[in-house]
This record gives structure tokens, sequence and C-alpha cells, in this order.
């Protein structure tokens, strides 16, 4: 996969890409300043998966939150398809979020209430979508996240660990986001049904052309990325491309 990956020495504030520029994320606590994300430089193009891996406490979580925009970096720049993410304002931020990124958590983090159809309608109703439309798109989005149609009306508690992982896949979809971010998604599934999800995630970014950041311990996982971003005390230790 050569160079598709990377796009060396273009302008990070291209379109079509998502890139960081010095990116650092310090906190304050009682022992003293913990630089979490210590000057990270990043540069992905659109559809492609990249593991993010490293020691526990290297800065993994911290830099998936800033590319989230669910925190804000102490210093440095994020783009993601050409838009500045690092300086919006907080409503901005929310709106842009909700339209460009996706996330996927290792919990699922499902309404326990809700059916599968539901849940993956839920994001919509912040945007205005009307419910007809609401319905259909999240129909076409447990298709794309190959969830079995006979599930489509069953709560979480009745659904595998697996199937309520595409659920929340779909979930991600709704928006048609740039972006798609995943924290440990196969932390809670037994690694068959893991690699599953990380094939379900892999189709998405090479056909939909979504760019798939993910976070995990699981080094299988990490190998069949197209990228891999090894993390070391919030600084990028080595960037492996598949080749
Ligand atoms: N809100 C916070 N306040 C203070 N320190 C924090 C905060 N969040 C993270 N840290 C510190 O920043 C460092 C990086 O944490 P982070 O959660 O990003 O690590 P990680 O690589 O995701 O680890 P793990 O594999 O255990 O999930 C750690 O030293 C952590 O203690
Ligand atoms: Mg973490």
């Amino acid at each position: 996969m050569s160079k598709q990956g990377l796009a060396a020495g273009s302008s990070t504030t291209a379109k079509d890409m998502i890139a960081t520029k010095v990116l650092k994320k310090s906190f304050r606590t009682s022992e003293g300043v913990v630089n979490a994300v210590n000057g990270i430089d990043l540069v992905l193009e659109r559809g492609v998966v990249a593991a993010i891996i490293g020691p526990s406490g290297s800065g993994k979580s911290t830099l998936l939150n800033l590319l989230g925009t669910l925190d804000t970096p102490s210093d440095g720049e994020i783009y993601i398809d050409g838009i500045k993410f690092h300086n919006l304002s907080e409503g901005e931020a929310t709106r842009y979020r909700r339209k460009s990124i996706g996330f996927i958590f290792q919990s699922y983090n499902l309404m326990p209430n809700l059916s599968a159809l539901e849940n993956v309608e839920l994001p919509m109703e912040y945007t205005g979508v009307k419910k007809k439309e609401r319905q259909a798109r999240a129909i076409e989005c447990l298709r794309l996240a190959e969830l079995p149609e006979k599930r489509y009306g069953h709560r979480p508690a009745q659904l595998s660990g697996g199937e309520q992982q595409r659920v929340a896949v779909a979930r991600a979809l709704v928006n048609d986001p740039f972006l798609i971010l995943a924290d440990e998604p196969t932390g809670s599934l037994d690694s068959a049904t893991g690699k599953q999800i990380l094939e379900l995630l892999g189709k998405l970014a090479h056909k939909e052309r979504k760019t798939v950041i993910i976070v995990t311990h699981d080094h299988e996982i990490a190998a069949r990325a197209d990228v891999v971003l090894k993390l070391k005390d919030g600084m990028m230790e080595e960037i492996k491309y598949k080749k």
C-alpha cells in the first residue's frame, strides 16, 4: 500500500485528510504536569484504517479524544477534511463533530430500552431529519454494518456482543461522517468476532472512504490495519505502513 496512508510533504490543511501538527495535551495534577500527548504530527488520507498502539498511559485515548474534539488541545493543530478543528467554538465543534465524526466504544454504549433500529435512528434526532427518512437511513446503515434484518427490532440485551457492536457501527455511520474513531472496539469480544468487526471497519474505510482510527492492545488487530501508529510517552515512536 506504498503511500496510501501518508501524503508525504503535502499541505496538512488539504481536504480529504486528517492531520495534526505538533499536537499537545497536558494535564495539571497534584504531582505536577502530565504531558499526555506531547507533539504528535500525523497525516492520514481518507479511506485508511489506522491502529494506535502503545503501552498503558502512552496517550492513546487522549489522542483519540483530541481527534474527536471531545477534548481541546493545549497546543498544536488538528485538521479534518480541510476544517481547522483546534480553534472552533464549542458550538461549532459540536456541530462539526455530529456531522464529521462517528464514535465506537468498547462497551457499545447503546440505549437499553431502544431497539437496534431506534438506537441507530437516535443521532439523527438532533439533526432535524424527518422520521421516515431517519428510518430509511438507519436501515441503510444497519445493512452496511451487516446486522441480520431479523434483529432490527431487538433490544441490546437480546443481541450478542458482536451484534451490539454492529449496531454501534451503524449508529456511527448515520450522519455520513468523514472519520470513525474507535477506542478498543473489539475489547469486549472474542477474537473471531473481533476480527469480523475489524473486517467490517476495513470494508467501510475502503469502500465508503471513511478514515477509521482504532485504539487497540491487540497486535493481531493492529497487524490488519493499513497504518500502525505506535505511541510512547505521548510521542510517536514509530509509524508502520502495510506493504
Ligand atoms: N484527565 C486527566 N487528568 C490527568 N491526567 C490524565 C488525564 N487523562 C489522562 N491522563 C494521563 O495522561 C497519560 C495518558 O493517558 P491515556 O488515557 O491517554 O493513556 P492510554 O494510552 O489510553 O492508556 P490505556 O492503554 O491504559 O488506556 C496517563 O499518564 C494518564 O494518567
Ligand atoms: Mg486508553
